[in-house]
């Protein structure tokens, strides 16, 4: 299973590289917007600074949302760097995109994905991952675990090559779920891979050791 960081924070970036644990980095208007980085070529540059911390794919948004837009985008991003992987949303011109961008040999992200139909049309249409939204299904009571298992079933019943990128995940819960579930790679925050360092045992029993250690020098 890879582990992608959700976030286009550098230092939370590097921190996570730093575990060793780190697959890829997943991106998004908002979260550029969160760190304060707009127009184009700030934006561009950040996707950039973002490729020479980590070593594995890095999603990159398109604004566009017609076709021959989403294309130019796209096309412009993976000139960027080896690393970037355009990430287009599941719309009618997005799915066009998707195959356009398959067709040519250009990774692709699809992302908003909410519903099985939707993962469906993704893998038909060739994109790399496959980005079902867990954490925004269950913030409206609707069991976003449940649509990665579904999208499991549907994608091993055809040998679909699209990876499943489970996103949204917001705990380390959703982390552990989505291995069992099979999911191919999991993208959240720093603190859901960190989560899963944390056992009360392992610490009690580090204490225990130390302090035997200590006794005996
Ligand atoms: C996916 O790639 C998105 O960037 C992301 O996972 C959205 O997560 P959120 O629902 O926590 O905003």
């Amino acid at each position: 299973m890879k582990f992608f960081i959700d976030t286009a924070n550098l230092d939370q970036i590097k921190e996570a590289q730093a575990l060793g644990v780190l697959d890829g980095v997943t991106t998004n208007p908002s979260l550029m917007a969160k760190e304060g980085i707009s127009g184009k070529n700030n934006i561009l540059k950040h996707y950039v600074d973002i490729c020479s911390i980590v070593e594995g794919d890095v999603s990159a948004e398109v604004i566009a949302t017609d076709l021959e837009g989403m294309i130019k985008e796209g096309e412009e991003l993976v000139e960027l760097h080896e690393q970037i992987v355009v990430k287009v949303p599941m719309i009618k011109d997005g799915l066009k995109a998707l195959k356009y961008f398959s067709d040519k040999g250009i990774r692709t992200n699809c992302t908003l994905v909410f519903s099985l139909g939707q993962a469906l049309l993704a893998a038909k249409a060739g994109a790399t991952y496959v980005s079902p939204f867990i954490g925004r299904l269950d913030d409206i009571s609707t069991d976003g675990l449940n649509l990665i298992a579904e999208i499991r079933h549907v994608y091993d019943n055809y040998a679909f090559d699209t990876q499943i990128l489970a996103a949204s995940v917001r705990h380390t819960m959703h982390v552990i779920d989505c291995a069992k579930l099979g999911a191919d790679v999991m993208t959240g925050p720093l603190s859901s891979i960190e989560g899963l360092l944390k056992h009360p045992l392992t610490d009690i029993g580090l204490a225990k050791f130390l302090a035997d250690y200590q006794k005996g020098n």
